[in-house]
């Protein structure tokens, strides 16, 4: 089995820090969005392959892949965005033997038993229970094999959502049918939609069945992000003890990560080589080789190799009078 991993995506609402680096290598509970999805797979499933469709700075997902991983990696460069349907097409001639695809959409955060998910079926798409589906694919499902799928409807039949984790045995059918979509031009919301293409190969009769992802964590927006280091931390946190520091639970340090001084957490997580001094952090994400010296901080993500240096506050206070800062 091979693993397509789309990840061209500008990330624009995780501007600034998607002008540098690919949204796949944003850091969350201490490791990059593409790690966490990797690590995942990689520990459940044998995958032979895995193609990455990267954008912009692609050459920065393969020096991270190439640091981090040892597996074998393609990296097919999407120059126009045309959607998840025509990322997936890019990856057709990696696939001579029609292996079969797992087909995972790169800013997806999820925990699922892919193995038993994927089983004997011919295909399966992960699903997730939304209150809002229409921002979303939404299957349709009876007996837990797929009716229907339709991309972003207004009017929803179910409010199961595509959450981007998808295995697709008969991948011969699928590049053949992404290939006459692409060539008739025939687009939803102006991309080349994958949720279409699934829902062609329904029509060609083969049997889609769904799995649950009750774990899908949103990695789309800072706010999102940090609640998602929040969900990462509680399971998986770690640090060693710091110099005249006090720890606050749950934390991620990274073991090159240097704190002196300073009051740490909860849910904090800061990345390789960041050094922090006489500060105060709570709710952050803190990236690799950030400096941060003199400041309070609480909510707040901070990008490699980011300097932020405060100062304290010098006050004069007389008595009963009243100081607020915010
Ligand atoms: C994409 C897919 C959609 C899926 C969603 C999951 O939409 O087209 O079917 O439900 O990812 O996040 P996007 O978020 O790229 O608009």
């Amino acid at each position: 089995m091979k693993l397509i991993l789309p990840i061209a995506g500008e990330g624009t609402r995780l501007r600034p820090h998607t002008y540098t680096v690919p949204k796949a290598l944003i850091q969350v509970g201490g490791k990059a969005i593409i790690a966490h999805i990797l690590d995942g797979i990689l520990s459940s499933v044998t995958i032979e392959e895995v193609i990455f469709i990267v954008g912009r700075l692609g050459e920065k997902v393969e020096n991270y892949i190439n640091k981090h991983y040892n597996i074998k990696a393609t990296y097919i460069e999407q120059t126009e965005r045309l959607g998840l349907g025509h990322a997936v097409f890019l990856a057709k001639d990696r696939f001579k033997r029609w292996d079969p695809a797992l087909i995972v959409y790169g800013d997806t955060i999820f925990n699922v038993n892919l193995k038993k998910a994927i089983g004997e079926v011919d295909g399966c798409i992960g699903v997730k229970e939304v209150k809002d589906p229409r921002r979303f694919g939404v299957a349709e499902v009876k007996n837990g094999v797929i009716q229907r799928l339709v991309e972003k409807p207004q009017n929803p039949a179910s409010n199961l959502a595509v959450v981007g984790v998808n295995y697709i045995k008969n991948t011969k059918l699928l590049f053949a049918l992404l290939e006459q979509m692409i060539k008739k031009g025939k687009k939803t919301k102006g991309e080349f939609q994958l949720t279409d293409v699934f829902q062609l190969m329904i029509e060609e009769g083969v049997r889609l069945e769904t799995f649950m992802v009750d774990e899908w964590y949103d990695c789309g927006k800072p706010e999102t992000l940090l609640l998602t280091n929040r969900y990462i931390l509680e399971k998986n946190g770690y640090y060693e003890k710091q110099k005249d520091t006090v720890i606050l639970p749950p934390v991620y340090i990274h073991p090159t990560a240097k704190v002196t001084r300073s009051v740490i957490g909860p849910y904090v997580s800061i990345s390789e080589n960041a050094r922090i001094i006489s500060s105060i952090i709570k709710d952050s994400i803190i990236g690799e080789g950030a400096y941060i010296e003199g400041y309070v901080l609480a909510s707040s993500v901070i990008g490699e190799h980011a300097i932020c240096k405060g100062t304290f506050k010098h006050l004069n206070v007389g008595d009963s009078s009243s100081v607020e800062t915010t």
